[in-house]
């Protein structure tokens, strides 16, 4: 046990202390905290001028907002001791991810296989301790060596899972010194995976798997995606694969994913819709991926069927052991048949078949809804956009939807930080706010990113504009934008020429614009922050949120430090926090990640003097 501070003596003393003199002695508390840990911050924007000693010139405003914020500050450090810094979370929860207590949910009268799925509400996550790393944890490999190679003491992983490997779509190899390889060229199928995508490019009549992106293919959902050798191969392409696997304890893919550098979430097919909205993915892929397709009346061939565009591709790859136990192959099996029969009344077409593989493509009109006869599958009245935790549906999404456009005309549509008029338009997006975004961004992510350098911690701390750090400080690959509006930080980042990807997410309650995120080419997915991000701990590199914080704390009334806790989990040590917010929201997070041991500094603006910066980083705290 932790020794009594000073502090804790003090409230100890009296059994009960007036209420006046706990007031008193939380101002004390939080001024010491906010003032004595931010003692110079650079001012932002204004290179060249020495630093303005916030201290002083802001200290009677602060003690004032201080005292306002009280009651506030009480109520968000929920399960925080406001005295001093958390205590660490026990062994147990080293990789553990909330959500995902299955004796917790069949306790809840969850069943039928939905008590695998994620139930926060019957999870007991205010913990409040901090997740620290395993005890071998190393920090991992830069990009692009780390794709191909991590340490083994950063996943959770056993020795039969080693032994096993020799499963086409799960081929990895331990090394010596603790490292784990992956081979990217053969992994998936015999022929390896360079073939698998060949022949899929085949099936759908391109000469080659180059040609994906001309032919409107560029945002891919892999589905079970093994440990994403397929996935690794598409991103070489210029291809955004985003992996989404159920949740497991052990050799879990989204934590393998991640930690390669390849972007992956929790995600599984049980009763509820995919965290994604209509029309939003060019290619569903499947291979191996253990789903039931034939099961619940063809509900999640009829999610597969919302989360498609128009024009797009599902690509079924079933199991080669099953299809060579059946003496009759792959297109005799119940799957097969099921979909085949189920694809009439849902308008796809069997575009090609190969060994074990089938590609179905979605209709790109409305002809075949109107042919359709009794028992087809009925087309939605209103279009369900909120998508987000919402059970699977039994009728069509989609078709009454502005962005219903096949893939096949939008194949010189925006990417990346290119954009076109007319994509915008079926966004509903105005190009002024979109270049605004863009551009926005792009001044932003030279500040940040000549910020993310220990340097800012010092008593001589690195100025926004002044040349990157060299590395190792700048190991950043997994980059998280918690509110990521239309995706300029993304976009800047890529013309900066960092080799990052982002997790674009669209918080509930704000515009949604995952659409035209994932239009460009981007990875990005909806979430609550009221509830943990389903990933594993310590698998982003950078998080960055722009007035995410004010827009929970106003308007989805949920718990700040709880959030920052979140935040914790999920970064790995020594990544960094930007927070970008208003000054007020800004000192209440600067009081509480003191709490979680980050570093951390207020940065000012010099254009909008009600914007602060909170840069922070996680330390690594070995066990
Ligand atoms: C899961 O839920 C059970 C039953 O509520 C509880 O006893 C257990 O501690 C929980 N496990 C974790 C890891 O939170
Ligand atoms: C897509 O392209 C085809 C062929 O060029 C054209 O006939 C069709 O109207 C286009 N559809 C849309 C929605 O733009």
């Amino acid at each position: 046990m932790r020794k009594p501070s000073a502090h804790e003596h003090f409230v100890n003393f009296g059994r009960c202390p007036s209420l006046n003199s706990l007031i008193l002695y939380f101002i004390i508390v939080i001024a010491l905290i906010t003032v004595l840990s931010s003692p110079y911050p650079t001012t932002w924007n204004s290179i060249g001028q020495s630093p303005v000693p916030y201290i002083y010139r802001n200290y009677r405003k602060l003690r004032e907002q201080t005292t306002s914020d009280l009651s506030e500050i009480q109520a968000f450090s929920f399960g925080i001791t406001p005295l001093g810094e958390l205590q660490f979370c026990g062994k147990e929860r080293d990789n553990h991810v909330p959500c995902y207590n299955v004796s917790a949910n069949l306790l809840a009268g969850f069943h039928d296989g939905d008590e695998i799925d994620r139930h926060c509400e019957v999870d007991d996550v205010d913990t409040g301790c901090l997740v620290r790393p395993p005890k071998d944890y190393k920090i991992p490999l830069r990009w692009p060596a780390g794709k191909d190679i991590i340490w083994s003491g950063n996943v959770k992983i056993t020795n039969d899972q080693f032994l096993s490997s020799g499963s086409m779509k799960k081929r990895m190899m331990l090394l010596e010194d603790n490292q784990i390889a992956f081979h990217s060229e053969d992994g998936l199928t015999f022929d390896g995976v360079k073939d698998y995508s060949r022949q899929i490019a085949e099936m759908i009549g391109l000469g080659s798997d180059s040609e994906f992106l001309q032919a409107g293919v560029r945002t891919v959902l892999d589905m079970e995606c093994g440990f994403g050798s397929f996935g690794a191969h598409l991103f070489s392409l210029k291809l955004m694969t985003i992996c989404i696997a159920a949740y497991e304890v052990f050799g879990s893919q989204v934590q393998l994913n991640l930690e390669r550098g390849l972007p992956a979430i929790i995600g599984s097919f049980v009763s509820r819709q995919l965290p994604y909205p209509s029309l939003s993915f060019d290619m569903v892929h499947c291979a191996q991926c253990g789903i039931s397709w034939d099961k619940k009346d063809g509900a999640f061939l009829i999610e597969v069927d919302r989360l498609l565009k128009p024009g797009g591709y599902f690509v079924l790859t079933l199991s080669t052991s099953k299809a060579k136990g059946s003496s009759l192959g792959a297109r005799n099996s119940i799957i097969f048949t099921f979909i085949e029969e189920f694809a009439q009344k849902i308008c796809w077409s069997l575009l090609g078949e190969q060994d074990e593989s089938f590609i179905w493509q979605k209709t790109a009109g409305f002809n075949c809804y109107e042919s359709r006869k009794q028992g087809a599958v009925p087309l939605c009245t209103e279009e369900d956009e909120e998508s987000y935790n919402k059970p699977l549906l039994a009728c069509l999404s989609g078709t009454t939807s502005k962005r219903w456009v096949p893939i096949q005309n939008t194949s010189n549509w925006l990417a990346g930080s290119k954009w076109n008029l007319e994509e915008l338009d079926i966004h509903e997006v105005h190009p002024d706010e979109f270049i605004e975004d863009l551009s926005a961004s792009e001044t932003a992510i030279k500040d940040y990113w000549s910020l993310l350098t220990p340097l800012i911690f010092s008593d001589h701390p690195k100025r926004p504009g002044d040349e990157d750090p060299l590395p190792p400080f700048n190991m950043v690959r997994n980059v998280m934008d918690m509110n990521a509006n239309f995706g300029g930080l993304n976009a800047a980042l890529l013309e900066a020429g960092k080799s990052v990807w982002v997790m674009n997410v669209i918080p509930t309650g704000v515009r949604n614009t995952l659409p035209l995120i994932l239009g460009r080419g981007f990875a990005g997915v909806l979430h609550n922050w009221c509830e943990p991000f389903p990933t594993y701990p310590r698998t982003y590199d950078l998080l960055h949120a722009m007035g995410l914080l004010s827009h929970y704390l106003t308007l989805e009334k949920c718990d700040l430090s709880a959030l920052l806790l979140e935040m914790d989990r999920i970064l790995r040590p020594e990544g960094w926090v930007v927070l970008h917010d208003k000054v007020q929201v800004i000192e209440k997070a600067r009081a509480l990640v003191t709490q979680i041991r980050w570093d951390a500094r207020v940065i000012e603006s010099k254009s909008d003097n009600d914007q602060r910066l909170l840069i922070c980083q996680k330390p690594f705290l070995r066990k």
